[in-house]
């Protein structure tokens, strides 16, 4: 039986059932998927880390985060961890993997191994469809823009205190002194689509604007950027697979789910330096 791949919503996402990420022949589905979609749910997927590693080389090399705990038995498998009895998850707050690196990763694929009994979904915002709902002065303005982002602030000394690194889940503070530039507005290097790259947890101000002209800028995208049209909410079952494209998306984990452990392996493939 071939996968069936069923959308979301109208915009973006889409579930694929009765697929198997080992199986060549249902490559060419997902890959479509994933492209028409930009993340992809592909449910009940009982496989181990050498699977999913060996599903995320179908897309590229592998990217290794920096500052996520790792398998022990798997160096280039990231843990996303909330166990019980801690308050704060690892991505709840809307971003885009990767962003202060110079070349982002592409996606990232996300395998629930261990599901709180209520909660913990994630949410997308579709960066096509925010900016194609921008009037053509703006897109005009925001195409000739670059933005910084950074790891420093997220991953570095400043965070050591937080309940993330006190408890061995982010690692490698000295490692946080990546910052790169990127157009505010790329041409996503697979669909030739135009994109908003600019997120909340890592961009941290628009190149050659005043502080307060960054400022506000910002502020403006990232309440246009959260409007409902553009997302899709995954509701995680047990052994799904969800993969999604950081050059097309924000992505925000929901924190929901106190008392509760929630655990996840996370395998992110290289990407490209991103054009206007
Ligand atoms: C992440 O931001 O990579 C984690 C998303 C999630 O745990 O739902």
């Amino acid at each position: 039986m071939a996968p069936i791949v069923t959308p979301m919503t109208g915009t973006v996402g889409a579930e694929i059932t009765g697929a198997d990420v080992r199986n060549d022949a249902h490559w060419p589905i997902i890959r479509q998927a994933f492209v028409d979609h930009s993340v992809i749910t592909i449910r009940a997927q009982d496989i181990t880390p050498d699977d999913h590693l060996a599903f995320a080389r179908r897309w590229g090399d592998i990217n290794v985060n920096r500052f996520f705990k790792a398998l022990d038995t798997h160096p280039n498998v990231a843990v996303v961890l909330k166990e019980a009895d801690q308050t704060t998850a690892i991505g709840e707050m809307w971003h885009t993997d990767h962003s202060y690196d110079t070349a982002p990763a592409m996606c990232s694929i996300l395998h629930a191994i261990e599901l709180p009994a209520y909660g913990g979904d994630t949410c997308f915002s579709s960066q096509y469809a925010a900016y194609n709902a921008l009037s053509d002065p703006m897109k005009t303005f925001l195409g000739g823009l670059s933005a910084w982002h950074s790891s420093r602030h997220a991953f570095g000394a400043a965070t050591l205190d937080h309940e993330q690194a006190k408890g061995g889940r982010l690692n490698n503070q000295e490692n946080a002194t990546q910052d790169a530039l990127h157009p505010v507005v790329i041409t996503h290097p697979l669909s030739g689509r135009k994109a908003l790259y600019v997120n909340p947890d890592f961009t941290t101000h628009i190149e050659g604007l005043a502080k307060a002209e960054s400022t506000a800028l910002l502020s403006f995208l990232y309440t246009h950027c959260q409007n409902p049209d553009y997302q899709c909410r995954v509701r995680w079952q047990q052994d799904d697979i969800t993969m999604w494209d950081n050059r097309a998306l924000w992505h925000k984990a929901i924190n929901d789910y106190a008392g509760h452990r929630r655990y996840m392996h996370r395998v992110t493939v290289e990407g490209s330096v991103l054009n206007r």
